[in-house]
């Protein structure tokens, strides 16, 4: 039933019918649950891992260097405690300043789009400033991001091959000027790490990528979602002009009800209530989301909403996004910049939708400020 899913529809009245068929069903011989309980079980049971029992990764394979988001403990222990000190709550309170500047310089125009103008440009800028990587290259992989994330639907390109390439050799540049001149950004902690051999130069190419594309291409969807969510429901819209101190609550909605990652998916290292030794289970966070035993109304978009459990947007257990700090801070200044620069906004032209199952948001959403 995954199948029939493309990016421009809204794939809930197909989750909703696998959930009919209990918390745990089978789909094309793949297993998968909608169920939160069970989701957040999953994710957190260290029975199951990302790997296969003989250490293959599925999917995606050679392209990308791997990063920790595809490695089992012990060695995703060890690079993603490396990685951690730069995401800090208390650094990322401490960058809030620059991101309100970023966002503001990006509203200074009437009639754009609100996810290539707007929310693209600002967690690029903000991851390459945290990573350290220079305004000159920032361009030059825009539209990286967007690539890779592609290639978990379609396979491997020659143009994404091509960008991979750019951004491999970017990384090698900027790992061989921090290793003559360290500085204070992400590039440097990992080349001292590497120094002390906590991790090796390829395990630090794979940090890196995936620092890089985590930080742009869920971000920007949920800034365009949270927005074209808004705009979509004018009362709520109305709300959060009148009290912006709601921004935070309007990211935790959005994260629950139109989450940018849709689905991720665990492998079975022993046989577990059923689930075979080295079978695959799909975990579709978007319908955990929405489980009607967890949340009341939860086709409801509501911002006033108390989200007990917690959404599971940014997974949960050992992999729970590490970047959640900062997209969340992003996106709550990104929401109170446009409700306080244009309270008129509106939507000017037809909206077109990324082509992706995994990743669900928008390519282009033509906006006026009034
Ligand atoms: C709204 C924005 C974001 C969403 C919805 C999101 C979602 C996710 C999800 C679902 C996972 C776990 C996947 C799994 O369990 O298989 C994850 C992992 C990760 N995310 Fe995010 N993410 C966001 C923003 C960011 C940002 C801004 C960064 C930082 C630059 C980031 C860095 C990471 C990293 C490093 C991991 C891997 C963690 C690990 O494997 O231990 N993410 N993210």
């Amino acid at each position: 039933m995954l199948e029939q899913l493309t990016g421009h529809e809204d794939p809930h009245p197909i989750y909703e019918r696998l959930r009919a068929h209990g918390p745990l069903t089978r789909d094309n011989g793949m297993w998968l649950t909608t169920s939160h309980p069970l989701a957040n079980k999953i994710l957190r049971d260290r029975r199951f891992g990302v790997r296969y029992t003989d250490g293959t990764y599925p999917g995606n394979a050679g392209l990308l260097p791997e990063s920790f988001l595809e490695t089992d403990p012990p060695d995703h222990t060890r690079l993603r405690r490396i990685a951690t000190p730069a995401f800090s709550p208390k650094k990322i309170d401490e960058y809030r300043t620059r991101v309100e500047k970023v966002a503001d310089s990006l509203l200074d125009k009437d009639e754009f789009d609100l996810i290539t103008d707007f929310a693209a440009p600002l967690p690029i800028s903000v991851i390459s400033d945290l990573l350290g990587i220079p305004d000159a290259d920032t361009a030059e992989f825009a539209d990286y991001g967007a690539l890779v994330a592609a290639s978990f639907d379609t396979g491997v390109t020659a143009e994404m091959a091509n960008a991979n390439d750019k951004v491999l050799a970017l990384f090698d540049r900027l790992i061989a000027q921090r290793r003559k001149t360290p500085g204070d950004d992400v590039i440097s902690s990992l080349v001292a790490a590497e120094a002390e051999q906590k991790l090796t130069a390829q395990e630090m190419l794979g940090t890196l990528v995936l620092l890089l594309v985590a930080g742009f291409e869920t971000t920007v969807n949920l800034i365009g979602n949270g927005i074209r969510a808004l705009l979509d429901h004018p009362s709520q819209w109305t709300l959060f002009k009148a009290n912006q101190e709601l921004a935070p609550a309007v990211v935790e909605e959005t994260l629950r009800w139109a989450p940018p990652v849709q689905l991720t998916s665990r492998i079975a290292h022993e046989e577990v209530d059923g689930i075979g030794r080295n079978e695959m289970v799909t975990l579709l966070l978007a319908a955990a989301n929405r489980d009607p035993e967890v949340y009341p109304e939860a086709h409801r978009f509501d911002v006033l909403r108390v989200h007990k459990p917690e959404h599971l947007a940014f997974s949960s257990g050992i992999h729970y996004c590490l970047g959640a700090t900062l997209a969340r801070m992003e996106g709550a200044v990104a929401f109170r910049a446009l409700a306080r620069r244009m309270p008129e906004l509106r939507q000017t032209g037809p909206i077109e939708f990324r082509d992706s199952v995994v990743i669900r948001g928008m390519r282009s959403f033509p906006v006026s400020r009034s």
